[in-house]
């Protein structure tokens, strides 16, 4: 990706007037604003149209500029070193002098704080006094934007700037880890458990008990193209249906799609989202998503689905 640095100033330039405008990052876009300043995190509410009760990802250069804004413990430092910038997003305690709008976190004192390694993402975070905070760019309830295109299809000219950069290599949102006490993992994303279960050298259990949501990521009804999702399909397509599968088939209809040509997980999870707006697009009035092996991404890919289809 070659990195425009006119459009990084025009960005950074609306981003210091407390305005807000859509980054590019690995994972999906995201809709950013100084989260340092009230007024800019007020706007992506209510740009969003997200409650108000559902906090905020902030994003950072490095850990360097965390340090005013939350305190950490060993677990961070390992993950950080390993997975760092990427899809992984970490749940810390909030420092009492930090100075983090209280939009941000709903006046609680925890943050979620992830460091991105989209490069124009990375640019831009360089040349700004202050992390971004910034939720998927999205409206509410509906599935992420994975380039320029789908965030305009959301916002029209709401948002005073969309910043390029090309296709979002992951596809996915990040991992969220709750690292204060006992690391568990409150929404699976785009860095699998497992690699942080070998590093952490525990088991880490899965917080997905909803009626103790702490990650709104997890209410039930999320990710939503717009059109009903029946899951673990493997005949009978009804009229006007679309057949979402992870692998070509040898039969092909022009009402399958498939995420990878050979099953390949990661590819799949990167088409995934883009697909679901094509066969809305296209006019199919439901989808049936084959059965999705639950490993590694396929455990993401299937937790978002399966969100999905509780319309
Ligand atoms: O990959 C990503 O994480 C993308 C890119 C743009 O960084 N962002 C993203 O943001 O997915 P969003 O807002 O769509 O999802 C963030 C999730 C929400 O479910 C929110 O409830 C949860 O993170 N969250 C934010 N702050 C939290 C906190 N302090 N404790 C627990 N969960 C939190
Ligand atoms: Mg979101």
């Amino acid at each position: 990706m070659k990195i425009n640095l006119a459009n990084i100033k025009k960005a950074k330039k609306l981003l210091n007037k407390s305005e807000c405008v859509a980054i590019p990052t690995e994972t999906v876009y995201g809709l950013a604003g100084n989260a340092y300043s009230d007024k800019a995190c007020k706007k992506i509410f209510k740009l969003k149209n997200r409650p108000k009760n559902n906090p905020l990802i902030v994003h950072y250069y490095n850990y360097r500029n965390l340090i005013k804004d939350c305190s950490f413990n060993n677990n961070f430092i390992e993950l950080y070193k390993k997975f760092c910038p990427g899809p992984i997003t970490f749940v810390l305690n909030l420092k009492k002098n930090s100075k983090i709008s209280k939009f941000v976190t709903n006046k609680k004192n925890t943050l979620a704080v992830r460091f991105p390694k989209h490069p124009v993402a990375r640019n831009l975070l360089k040349r700004i006094n202050f992390p971004l905070a910034a939720p998927s760019a999205n409206l509410s309830t509906k599935i992420s934007a994975v380039c320029s295109a789908d965030v305009k299809e959301d916002f029209g000219k709401k948002i005073k700037y969309v910043l390029e950069g090309g296709k979002s290599s992951i596809g996915i949102e990040s991992t969220i880890i709750d690292l204060r006490g006992k690391p568990k993992i409150l929404r699976l994303g785009g860095l699998e458990n497992s690699n942080i279960q070998k590093l952490l050298k525990e088991k880490i259990k899965i917080y997905n008990n909803p009626s103790k949501i702490s990650a709104p990521g997890q209410f039930k009804i999320h990710y939503s193209p717009g059109i009903p999702i029946r899951l673990n399909v493997e005949k009978k397509i009804n009229d006007n249906e679309a057949y979402l599968l992870i692998k070509k088939k040898r039969i092909n209809k022009p009402n399958y799609y498939f995420l990878s040509k050979k099953g390949n997980l990661k590819e799949a999870a990167r088409n995934l989202y883009s697909t679901l707006r094509k066969i809305k697009k296209e006019g199919y009035k439901s989808i049936a998503v084959c059965k999705i092996s639950n490993n590694g991404l396929g455990k993401t890919i299937n937790d978002r689905l399966s969100r999905a289809s509780k319309l």
